[in-house]
């Protein structure tokens, strides 16, 4: 009986405290009106001491669960996206397991950055479509805050914490009907590691480093990628752009986000960008965009849906399903 994936629960999780600009400008030399005319972000979330990725990430899965109407005990499958890890080793999904209870099936990290959440997603699906596992739990979650230089302006007023969630089903092709992952398409080119990244590692400096980035580079190399993955995708589901109800993408810059929109001519209403109230949140950011659009009523079930992101790497993506 042939398998396929769907989305059946989606959740988030914040830190309590978020750190406008104005706050930001006190301390940093920048300002509200550079931040929010250069990236359209306003305030971004900072976790608590002794809160952690895995804090998030277990509170983000467990209100995916509940929207699901699931137990923890019917997951058989935990990924987390991050490149801000609780520790060096094990991964944070094996420590989330534990917060979550769950005893059975596989746990483990992916690191694609931005795009985690994209490659998390299709790494998901494929796991249930061969039969190997029921019921995912695929999460975003970042403690950016962690490792960026807070002096370096041209970086720490971008990033944010946070965790997003969602729940994924192998179901016959029959039980799903339309309602399934149509396709995704995973890029990576690692020559422009030096675009973005940490300086410093375990097997380099031995600490985390903080985050350097050179943004006007990234910026250039954002939206003629990120419209490729865009149009590849669709290519791949048969389905024209102007079908897709929701672009939910990576949030970066807003700039970005308006540029694909003008690259490819999609309707600018049908794009959820929350950047305003989260900054970039990594691997957290399209789950928490998705489910911020969920909760106010803007995407509902039986919506098609496009991600996509690009992140350090480079990494690039997109996915495409219908919730
Ligand atoms: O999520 C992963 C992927 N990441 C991205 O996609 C980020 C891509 N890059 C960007 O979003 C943008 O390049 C930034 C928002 C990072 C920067 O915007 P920009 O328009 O490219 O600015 P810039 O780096 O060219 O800097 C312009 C000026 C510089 O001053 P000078 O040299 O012209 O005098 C910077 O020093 O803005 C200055 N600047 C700031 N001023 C006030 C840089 N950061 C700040 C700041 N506050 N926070």
């Amino acid at each position: 009986m042939p398998f396929t994936a769907a989305i059946v629960g989606s959740g988030i999780a914040l830190p309590a405290h978020a750190v406008t600009n104005e706050e930001l400008s006190k301390t940093v030399d920048t300002s509200d009106e550079w931040i929010t005319e250069r990236t359209g972000i306003r305030q971004r979330y900072v976790a608590a001491e002794g809160q952690y990725t895995s804090d998030l990430a277990a509170e983000a899965a467990r209100n995916a669960i509940a929207d699901a109407g699931l137990e923890s005990g019917d997951i058989d499958l935990i990924i987390v996206a991050t490149a801000t890890p609780d520790l060096t080793f094990p991964a944070t999904a094996a420590i989330v397991q534990a917060k979550l209870g769950v005893k059975q099936g596989a746990a483990f990290d992916v690191n694609a950055v931005c795009t985690g959440f994209v490659y998390a997603l299709s790494i998901a699906e494929k796991f249930l479509i061969s039969g190997q596992n029921k019921t995912a739990v695929i999460i975003g979650a970042e403690t950016f805050s962690r490792i960026l230089d807070w002096e370096d302006r041209r970086t720490c007023v971008l990033f944010g914490d946070g965790a997003g969630a969602f729940v994924m089903t192998r179901k016959t092709v029959e039980e799903a009907g339309d309602r399934t992952i149509k396709a995704s398409h995973l890029r990576c080119d690692g020559s422009m590691v030096d675009l973005l990244y940490t300086d410093g590692g375990v097997s380099t400096t031995g600490k985390a480093g903080h985050v350097k980035m050179e943004g006007n580079k990234v910026f250039r190399e954002a939206v003629d990628r990120i419209s490729g993955a865009m149009v590849e995708t669709a290519k791949i589901a048969d389905i024209a752009l102007s079908e897709v109800d929701w672009f939910v993408p990576h949030q970066a810059n807003q700039r970005i986000i308006g540029g694909v929109v003008r690259k490819l001519g999609i309707d600018g209403d049908k794009v959820v960008a929350t950047i305003g109230q989260h900054g970039n949140t990594s691997a957290a950011s399209i789950p928490l965009a998705f489910h911020t659009a969920r909760d106010d009523g803007r995407i509902k079930k039986g919506d098609l849906i496009m991600i996509e992101g690009m992140g350090g790497g480079l990494t690039w993506g997109a996915a495409l399903f219908r919730f």
